[in-house]
């Protein structure tokens, strides 16, 4: 078996968004050969490796192509071809987090039936093959309810809450899952890191303040503010999925704390996470370099925080659709603690992620205030 830093060795990364970006520049600190597949030929990745190839990655041939000159293979996008990855590791190719894994994730029920049957805190849900069938149903469900694509959502785009039956009028026709709406103090995110020996480590968890209108993450702060207790109770949640999974790699798991100091798993995804930027400035070991450390069975970083930290997700401003422009960095720039990460997106569209700043404070207040003045100084417009 060859190290990575062997020669001829590759590390093929699918997907070349600004997940791979960021694994790409840890990367190249410890020097690993590295190649990246995406559809976009002026995806993110593109501008910073050589290795870069164009094909579709919910085809399986293109998939196969790219992997099969790789000895190991990682993704940073869920929605791809997994049946080109099941092939890979059937030569033998490394392939992390697995395909099993991917598979189960992929599927917001197959993910919710893992849940239950590994014995971690989920909200209740049924599955339905259709709209039609949910209604039929209808005077049998308790409202408000939840209700997500079992397939191909992200950032809230497969997540409808729906208060009354009336709402069902215009919600996802696709096979999907209804699951109780929970009454949550708080959503918080662990990601936990297991390489081939079995050496796990979580990071400590952060917690999410979303958008009020889309659903998704405005910003986040990192170590969130919870009790000992519920920091163990998400941490060991983490690492039994870690287990459970048969883990190789990082899997973000996104949690809610409810009034009464439950933590429910709302969904977990194999690879590095929005709610994972802050460890690059805020941490001994970012989520990108434990990444690798795993998928290359290194041993795993020290995840502590090294300062409280906050990440601002810089959106495509609303009304603005077209060639990216950048406004405010130097004056975002003034302030201390202040590290700005652009994607590299030329378009921008309304709530596009186009980048995000980290900052870095002791003081909490301080912290909050920043964040207001990086979401009104930095923006991208078209
Ligand atoms: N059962 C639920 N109860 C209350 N809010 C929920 C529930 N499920 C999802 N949400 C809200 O919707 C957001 C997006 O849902 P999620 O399942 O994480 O979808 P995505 O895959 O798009 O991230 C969650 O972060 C949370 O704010
Ligand atoms: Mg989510």
């Amino acid at each position: 078996m060859k190290a990575f830093y062997d020669k001829d060795f590759t590390l093929g990364i699918i997907g070349g968004g600004q997940l791979g970006r960021m694994l790409i520049q840890s990367g190249i600190d410890i020097n690993v050969n590295m190649a990246v597949m995406d559809g976009d030929p002026n995806a993110p990745c593109r501008s910073l490796i050589d290795n870069f190839f164009v094909g579709s990655l919910l085809d399986k041939h293109s998939v196969l192509n790219f992997g099969k000159n790789c000895d190991v293979i990682t993704f940073e996008i869920e929605h791809i071809n997994v049946d080109a990855l099941d092939e890979l590791e059937k030569m033998g190719k490394k392939v992390f987090p697995s395909a099993s894994i991917l598979r189960t994730v992929q599927d917001k029920g197959l993910q919710k039936q893992f849940f239950l049957d590994n014995g971690i805190p989920t909200a209740p849900f049924k599955l339905y093959n259709n709209l039609d069938e949910i209604k039929s149903k209808a005077d049998e469900i308790n409202f408000p309810i939840v209700h997500k694509l079992r397939k191909g959502g992200y950032d809230g785009a497969g997540v409808n809450i729906l208060k009354t039956a009336d709402d069902l009028t215009d919600s996802f026709e696709q096979p999907s899952l209804l699951e109780d709406k929970v009454d949550f103090e708080k959503e918080i995110a662990v990601i936990v890191s297991r390489n081939e020996q079995g050496q796990i480590k979580t990071f400590p968890a952060v917690e999410m303040v979303f958008h009020p209108v889309r659903n998704l993450v405005e910003y986040l702060f990192s170590p969130a503010n919870i009790t000992s207790d519920i920091s163990k109770k998400a941490d060991d949640i983490a690492i039994k999925l870690a287990e459970k999974f048969d883990l190789v790699g990082i899997l973000a798991v996104e949690m809610f704390v409810t009034k009464d100091g439950e933590v429910l798993v709302n969904e977990v995804a194999p690879r590095p996470h929005n709610s994972g930027h802050q460890t690059i400035e805020g941490n001994w070991t970012s989520q990108y370099a434990q990444h690798l450390r795993a998928i290359l069975n290194l041993p795993l970083g020290d995840t502590e925080t090294i300062i409280p930290s906050a990440m601002v997700n810089v959106l495509g401003e609303d009304g603005h659709s077209g060639d990216a422009k950048i406004v405010g960095i130097e004056d975002t720039l003034t302030k201390e603690g202040v590290y700005v990460h652009m994607y590299g997106k030329k378009v921008t569209r309304p709530f596009r992620k186009m980048g995000h700043v980290i900052i870095l404070d002791r003081d909490q207040e301080k912290l909050h205030d920043k964040v207001k003045f990086v979401q009104n100084s930095l923006k991208v417009i078209a």
